[in-house]
């Protein structure tokens, strides 16, 4: 057995819209799926879903303003400061629609994770599903993955597959994607809390847990 932290790992969720990886992993840990502590929610934007369903868990939800900072390192510099007053150890961007800089990356080397509508590193950005869909792939899916420099490059933790129908549209492709993200953004933090994961060049190891 893997042996249990003193204290639940903290994590941070960065949202900008809809939150509904926030809710999964709201729900694995209220459901004991997940020994995590959510320590806050910050937000770019103030009226997201995501903001509402934190206070409606009780978890603090801070918007911090991009208007209120001159530049993109400023600003991030801001949001690491509301991580750091929360004692957060692992990020988790969940449909954060800003590029993290290089600043904040470099803060936090080894602790922030993203999840990818796709299979990484096919259709990279935005409008994942569409790209897959344009390109005619058979098999696209969810990848979660820890965020280095570049825009979803960082090395891969764990990635399901989801197979494209005939008649899929943009959205019926998405939702069938977006079951698989509630499923494996738990289970990619969980691997993290339980000190499983170790990142060897662009490989992430996943220990064996017995
Ligand atoms: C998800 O598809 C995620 O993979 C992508 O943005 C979307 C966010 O959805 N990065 P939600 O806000 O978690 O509902």
């Amino acid at each position: 057995m893997t042996p249990t932290r003193a204290e639940p790992l903290r994590i941070g969720v960065l949202a900008s819209g809809r939150g509904s990886n926030l809710q999964a992993i709201v729900d694995a840990i209220e459901g004991g799926r997940l020994d995590c502590r959510l320590a806050v929610v910050v937000s770019d934007r103030a009226d997201c879903q995501a903001l509402d369903r934190a206070r409606k868990h009780g978890v603090e939800a801070v918007f911090v303003d991009p208007k209120g900072y001159a530049d993109r390192e400023t600003f991030d510099r801001a949001v690491l400061a509301v991580l750091a007053e929360h004692r957060v150890e692992l990020v988790c961007l969940a449909g954060y629609m800003r590029i993290v800089t290089p600043i904040f990356v470099r803060a936090l080397s080894g602790r922030i994770m993203n999840i990818h509508p796709g299979l990484l590193p096919a259709f990279p950005g935005l409008h994942a599903q569409r790209q897959a869909l344009e390109h005619g792939v058979k098999v696209s899916g969810a990848t979660v993955h820890f965020v280095d420099e570049g825009v979803d490059t960082g090395p891969i933790i764990c990635q399901a597959a989801v197979p494209v129908r005939e008649d899929d549209t943009e959205e019926t492709l998405a939702a069938r994607i977006l079951e698989q993200e509630h499923q494996l953004y738990p289970r990619a933090i969980r691997l993290f809390a339980e000190g499983r994961l170790s990142i060897v060049g662009r490989r992430v190891l996943v220990r064996a847990d017995a």
